[in-house]
């Protein structure tokens, strides 16, 4: 299929079904940073009073930093994977005392700060300042996999290169946020792990697990 094809049909598909989240009509990246971290093992629908919770009672990183930990744990709490919290915490602290409370714009620089990976790093540089770098979750994996026919175990070394390599050359350079958001928002809502509408998907004609039958085979994962 071709790359631009792609991009293009799934961002087009993005803006007829995309759920309406307070953290996609922002390019602030510390709300982008906060959804995304709160969504990181969470549900929409759980993380979702958790986020405005945050945001109104810490609307910029200045004000998160200077929160004690304790205030910051206790509005974590009920999501679970504290580790998260106190990475939240001690992130916002860095960013003001290295960054003087501005994110890096950039992938590279994002990753330096804790309990950020490469995924995070691409949502933020993304979304708040559309560098064209890929997220690769989950919802990527299925939807790469199914679509290009890929039998690369996601869990392997080998895969989360191959996956990664793929997703950067899909990118739009034009539209990287919309293209990211696009990408994860197929996958959660259409290309579901059972039993997706294949026969009403905007990709029915050109992707190749509904073409031979393989969406319950793909993608491949190995039994740990
Ligand atoms: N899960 C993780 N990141 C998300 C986002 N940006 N939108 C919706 N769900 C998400």
């Amino acid at each position: 299929m071709d790359k631009r094809y792609f991009s293009d049909k799934v961002v087009e598909w993005y803006h007829t079904r995309k759920r309406n989240l307070p953290w996609r009509d922002t390019q602030d990246p510390y709300k982008i940073w906060l959804s995304e971290i709160i969504l990181q093992q969470t549900r929409v629908a759980q993380g979702l009073p958790y986020y405005l919770r945050f945001i109104e009672k810490f609307p910029t990183v200045q004000a998160l930093a200077a929160a004690s930990e304790q205030e910051v744990l206790r509005l974590w709490q009920g999501l679970g994977y504290y580790t998260r919290a106190r990475n939240l915490h001690k992130c916002a602290k860095e960013v003001v005392a290295r960054f003087q409370g501005a994110f890096p714009d950039n992938f590279q620089t994002l990753k330096t700060l804790p309990g950020i990976g490469d995924y995070t790093a691409a949502a933020i540089a993304s979304f708040a300042f559309r560098e064209s770098v890929a997220v690769v979750d989950g919802n990527v994996f299925r939807v790469l996999a199914r679509i290009f026919g890929i039998d690369t175990e996601i869990n392997s070394p080998e895969g989360k290169k191959v996956f990664a390599t793929l997703a950067n050359e899909l990118i739009s350079t034009k539209n990287p946020d919309q293209h990211n958001q696009a990408i994860m928002e197929f996958g959660a809502l259409y290309c579901t792990p059972g039993k997706p509408d294949c026969d009403t998907c905007t990709f029915a004609t050109t992707c190749f697990a509904a073409k031979n039958e393989l969406q319950d085979m793909l993608p491949v994962k190995t039994k740990a």
